[in-house]
């Protein structure tokens, strides 16, 4: 039985006050409700927060992961954050592959496999994402987009390697446009997912890998996309920012 998860992130939003108070009232409002979600919990806010949040987050079951590394070791790249400085501040956890990292950064396949490399080098464990554009959908190229994003990243890694990741299917023309996937359709495109896995290694680890949703879950969508077999949980960005529907996501 895998565990499901949900990740809130919180792309470019929240200051240092917002950072702190929301997750303080996070974690007040769960223990005075006694909300049992039963889930793995994890925040990801802006670099500048991850210490503090860390801090806040000790002696909780809740983790934190950055939004994003560098591919370097360290050197001579203004404004990068690299993989051991995170590590250094607490942090075990990093989102790569995100659509929007891939279209405002140009981040490409070949980049976001020495990300990947660099990631595990320092033992992180990586929520990556893969997703089709509308124009994808439209010519019903979405199995084959997924496929080629797995295949030219997560699939040069070994058995050994898979245990650090959950996968996260965004499809990018639900993220924050409000319009969600069906329950149906993105219930194919994790068991197609699956399907990958299997075929590449094997059937232990095609049952045990995490695959996430994420594009638009809100508090009255959340129940049905994690009650689908193969979902096992969301990333969410816009809902994750308003506290009492958070709650009520990581309730579902
Ligand atoms: P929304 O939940 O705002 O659609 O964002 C999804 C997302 O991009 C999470 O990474």
């Amino acid at each position: 039985m895998r565990k499901k998860t949900v990740i809130a992130n919180w792309k470019m939003n929240y200051d240092f006050h917002e950072t702190t108070s929301f997750i303080r009232n996070f974690l007040k409002f769960v223990f005075e409700r006694k909300i049992n979600h039963n889930k793995e919990i994890i925040i990801a806010p802006s670099f500048p927060f991850l210490h503090i949040s860390n801090q806040i987050l000790q002696g909780t079951t809740l983790n934190i992961a950055a939004q994003n590394i560098y591919q370097k070791d360290e050197g001579a790249y203004t404004g990068e954050v690299s993989a051991p400085m995170l590590k250094s501040i607490g942090v075990q956890k990093v989102i790569l592959g995100h659509s929007e990292r891939r279209e405002f950064f140009f981040e490409k396949n070949n980049v976001l496999l020495e990300k990947i490399k660099i990631a595990l080098k320092y033992s992180f464990n990586i929520i990556f994402c893969v997703g089709e554009s509308s124009i994808e959908r439209s010519n019903n190229q979405q199995f084959e987009v997924v496929k080629n994003q797995l295949k030219e990243t997560v699939f040069h890694c070994s058995s050994d390697e898979i245990k650090f990741f959950h996968i996260a299917y965004e499809p990018v023309w639900a993220i924050g446009t409000g319009t969600t996937a069906t329950f149906e359709q993105v219930q194919t495109m994790h068991e197609f997912i699956r399907s990958l896995f299997f075929k590449k290694y094997g059937e232990n680890i095609s049952n045990k890998i995490s695959i996430l949703y994420g594009g638009s879950i809100n508090d009255f969508n959340a129940k049905n996309f994690f009650s689908q077999k193969d979902i096992d949980g969301g990333l969410v960005g816009k809902s994750s920012l308003e506290l009492e529907k958070f709650l009520k996501i990581v309730e579902s």
